[in-house]
């Protein structure tokens, strides 16, 4: 039997319960929903902000990324996003700080929430705790607090309907209703498609993660949200299944990176390429892929079209990322690798704590 459909092995491999985090995660959201409606925004509300700034690494990170994708082509000032130590020069009073940052305690994101401080800038801070919770209450800044005692990456659910659904409710952007219910809708289903009751041959990420086995894979997403979730399939596959793996997004890998495949083929035929597709993508970005698969298919092990699902933007991104997050912990699995724990992360954190 394959170890994806051995339950006993999954329990004894997966002791920090990352698929049950996965499996919950339609779980997660309504309950994100809940926190978003009922946090605070009073001390936000009523401002003309001349620009968003999300702030926050990793898993948290992300969670600008994909905000920004959303809502980019539907809002009249600029959203930035920020991932190290310094706010760009031009973020000054008034604009909005999202400080991002599931254990409160990530350095650069404390560095760049004390320089929105300094600079007078509005802040609200999304964490489970730690010193942002601190800074935030201290200086009386909106803290909106999310359950602690997940790894980062697996909190994506409280840390993105919090953040995305409090600019609609400060009316800076307009979700509506009906997108949201889509998305919880197709989660929900999707749930049930990858638990772990339902065996590879009917799973379509336990099938994934056994089309990506050992080769590397490389993920491309095109402009917009699925160059967002690209990029966080990447992650999910460093820090899950511990596998190095990288992304890119069309057409700009059209300007380099497509050329860059012509050397090195006893190295690169075991990469897979796995390509995020949207049923509504241009004609061009369709034929850019088409043309670029066709340049490339002889150097890699093979090419994965993986279609998303969802009419609105919001259920395709949440969906896309789903399946690549439940996969990236399949493949873990399968390596007999326990998904959770991120020691190398840990202990560079460790480490600079030691540097003043
Ligand atoms: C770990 C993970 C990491 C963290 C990152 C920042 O699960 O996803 O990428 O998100 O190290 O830490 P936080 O999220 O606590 O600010």
């Amino acid at each position: 039997m394959n170890v994806l459909d051995n339950l006993q092995k999954i329990k004894e491999i997966d002791t920090g319960g990352m698929l049950d985090t996965e499996e919950k995660f339609y779980l997660q959201l309504l309950d994100a929903r809940k926190i978003a409606g009922e946090a605070d925004l009073e001390k936000l509300k009523g401002a003309n902000y001349k620009g968003i700034v999300f702030s926050g690494m990793g898993g948290s990170g992300f969670t600008g990324d994909i905000i920004k994708a959303l809502i980019k082509d539907d809002i009249d000032i600029p959203v930035e996003i920020v991932k190290g130590y310094n706010l760009p020069y031009f973020i000054k009073k008034g604009w909005l700080v999202v400080s991002i940052s599931y254990s409160g305690n990530t350095e650069e994101t404390i560095s760049t929430t004390n320089q929105a401080l300094e600079r007078e800038c509005e802040i609200v801070g999304i964490c489970s705790g730690g010193e942002l919770e601190k800074i935030c209450i201290s200086n009386k800044k909106t803290v909106i607090k999310i359950p602690s005692g997940m790894q980062p990456r697996g909190a994506i659910g409280y840390l993105f309907f919090p953040a995305y659904l409090m600019l609609n409710n400060l009316g800076i952007i307009d979700v509506s209703d009906e997108d949201v219910e889509e998305a919880l809708d197709l989660i929900k289903e999707k749930a049930e498609l990858y638990r772990r009751e339902t065996e590879t041959d009917r799973n379509p990420a336990k099938k994934l993660a056994l089309q990506i086995s050992d080769n590397l894979p490389i993920v491309y997403g095109q402009e917009g949200i699925l160059g967002a979730v690209a990029c966080r399939l990447k992650c999910e596959i460093n820090e899950n299944a511990k596998t190095p793996c990288w992304c890119n997004e069309f057409p700009e890998l059209n300007h380099n990176e497509t050329v860059g495949w012509e050397r090195l083929k006893d190295v690169t035929r075991k990469f897979i390429i796995l390509i995020l597709r949207d049923e509504d993508e241009s004609r061009r970005i369709k034929a850019r892929i088409d043309i670029t698969s066709g340049l490339i298919k002889d150097n890699v092990s093979t090419i994965v079209n993986i279609p998303v699902e969802g009419k609105s933007k919001l259920a395709k991104a949440l969906s896309g990322m789903y399946l690549g997050d439940i996969t990236s912990v399949y493949l873990a699995l399968l390596f007999e690798v326990n998904p959770a724990p991120v020691e190398k992360i840990e202990s560079l954190k460790a480490e600079l704590k030691k540097i003043k």
